[in-house]
């Protein structure tokens, strides 16, 4: 099997399973994310333990594979991980598919499955669909420790 082939079954693999689905209730914070020019949508709900780690995290949301995927593989990859966590996997993500950086989850069994997007970067106008669920996690954290700070 293909790199891509092998990719591709990840990919599907999460669109028809998805992992965290359906909605968390009582929740800490949540946020809605929207593609404009499809309509796609997310919703996250978050709760956090000691500290500043997220205890759970689901999804509810509808949209293209690329962009339920995704976010299926969010949920697994940030649960238990500390705000300094998500934010430099955040980065790692966001870098591999607007910088052309290589895939850095290769090595990490806990998130190789990240790394099946990456091919998704041969298909610019998909990597909105890629981000659309990290973009959304990222304004959940913002407002959540926003309000922290003050
Ligand atoms: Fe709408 Fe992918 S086509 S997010």
């Amino acid at each position: 099997m293909s790199l891509d082939e092998l990719y591709r079954e990840v990919i599907l693999d999460h669109f028809e399973h998805p992992r965290n689905k359906g909605k968390l209730d009582p929740h800490d914070a949540e946020e809605h994310g929207s593609n404009p020019l499809c309509g796609d949508k997310i919703d996250i709900y978050l709760t956090f333990g000691e500290g500043d780690k997220v205890k759970d995290i689901r999804f509810e949301g509808s949209g293209c594979s690329i962009s339920q995927s995704s976010i299926s593989m969010l949920t697994e990859a940030i649960k238990g991980k500390s705000y300094s966590e998500i934010q430099n996997l955040i980065h790692e993500f966001k870098a591999m598919m607007l910088e052309n950086k290589p895939n850095p989850f290769s090595d990490n069994e806990d998130l190789e499955d990240l790394g099946a997007l990456e091919g998704v970067k041969k298909y610019p106008v998909r990597i909105k669909c890629a981000l659309l669920g990290w973009n959304t996690l990222d304004q959940a954290l913002s407002k959540k420790f926003a309000v922290l700070a003050k």
